[in-house]
């Protein structure tokens, strides 16, 4: 799944960006080589950084 549709990031590669040590929705995105384009991924992205990553998984696994 997308997290950032404009540069193709996904959870996973979110995650990754957080556990290698980004410090907030740029980091992210320029762990991968990117940069913000429409900025609408960033709140989704800096909410998974104060989660610690893996916020969708903690939310699937709260949901079940
Ligand atoms: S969805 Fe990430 S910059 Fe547009």
């Amino acid at each position: 799944m997308y997290v950032c549709n404009c540069n193709g990031v996904t959870r996973a590669e979110v995650d990754e960006a957080i556990s290698a040590g980004a410090q907030g929705p740029t980091d992210v995105l320029a762990h991968h080589g990117c940069e913000p384009c429409c900025g609408r991924c960033l709140p989704e992205i800096a909410e998974s950084i104060s989660c610690g990553g893996m916020a969708g998984t903690r939310s699937l696994v709260a949901a079940e």
